[in-house]
């Protein structure tokens, strides 16, 4: 099997060809995704809450992504390898360089970093020096504290536009690949339909390119908040490798999400 690379996703979009991505935080995980098929696996900084217990991702640091990044590098054969690049260590186009580079040496095929019309500048640093970077727009929870809790954003028409408008801007900076979380639906199906590049969804609507979820949600073992775009596939299958085909296999399908899993 071929790798997965950033020109593969761009040719499933156009092909109309949905795709799959998962979190993966070790190398026993991210080999069982990898050889059922999970196109993108992320190593991010959700383990801030999901491994560390953390009630937010905030307290995560370059280190900690650095270990499970390579952790999760000895698991993979195929899938495309994306690393959080974690809170405040982006604020200046020079230390997102300096940590950029941490991530990749540990064996990142790109990096991801939230945020819209300030990180222009780093987008197209890190891009023109050889790192790809992957976009992170919505509901990005490294801001959650100034969005005043994990809401659903651009709802209003002002909001959606301000996502649209820096959705462009960030691939005409050179990001290769956008992460949308938590927006309605119809944003998503408009900002996927204007961009070239691929589009990954969280919470955003079936017609993303692809689909993410956080792995722990997958297999149903998320303490606390569970959330409503995310769906258990362990309980209707009972077995790890089975609820990761079936993840794959309804995505492909247009069958998740679903009605349920989406804001309108
Ligand atoms: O950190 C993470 O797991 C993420 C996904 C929810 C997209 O950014």
């Amino acid at each position: 099997m071929s790798k997965i690379t950033t020109a593969t996703l761009r040719k499933f979009k156009q092909e109309g060809r949905k795709f799959t991505a998962l979190t993966a935080y070790d190398a026993s995980f991210a080999a069982a995704f990898d050889s059922e098929g999970v196109d993108v696996l992320l190593v991010g900084d959700s383990l801030g809450m999901v491994l560390q217990g953390h009630d937010d991702t905030l307290p995560v640091s370059v280190e900690e992504m650095a270990y499970h990044t390579r952790c999760v590098r000895r698991g993979i054969s195929r899938s495309l390898l994306m690393a959080d690049l974690p809170f405040m260590s982006y604020a200046t186009p020079e230390q997102a360089m300096t940590n950029a580079t941490k991530l990749m040496q540990a064996g990142a095929n790109m990096v991801k970093i939230e945020g819209g019309q300030w990180l222009l500048e780093t987008v197209s640093m890190l891009t023109e020096r050889g790192i790809p970077v992957c976009a992170h727009l919505g509901l990005t929870p490294q801001s959650v504290h100034v969005f005043g809790g994990f809401k659903v954003q651009g709802r209003d028409a002002d909001n959606a536009q301000r996502i649209l408008d820096e959705a462009k801007a960030l691939e005409g900076a050179g990001a290769q690949l956008l992460v949308l979380e938590c927006v309605p639906a119809s944003l998503a199906q408009q900002i996927t339909e204007a961009l070239q590049i691929p589009v990954i969804g969280i919470g955003a609507g079936k017609d993303t390119d692809g689909q993410i979820l956080v792995m722990h949600d997958v297999l149903g073992i998320s303490s606390g908040y569970i959330p409503r775009f995310s769906k258990n596939y362990l309980k209707q299958t009972g077995e790890i490798r089975e609820a990761v085909k079936a993840y794959i296999d309804e995505v492909q399908q247009g069958q998740f999400p679903a009605e349920e899993h989406t804001f309108n």
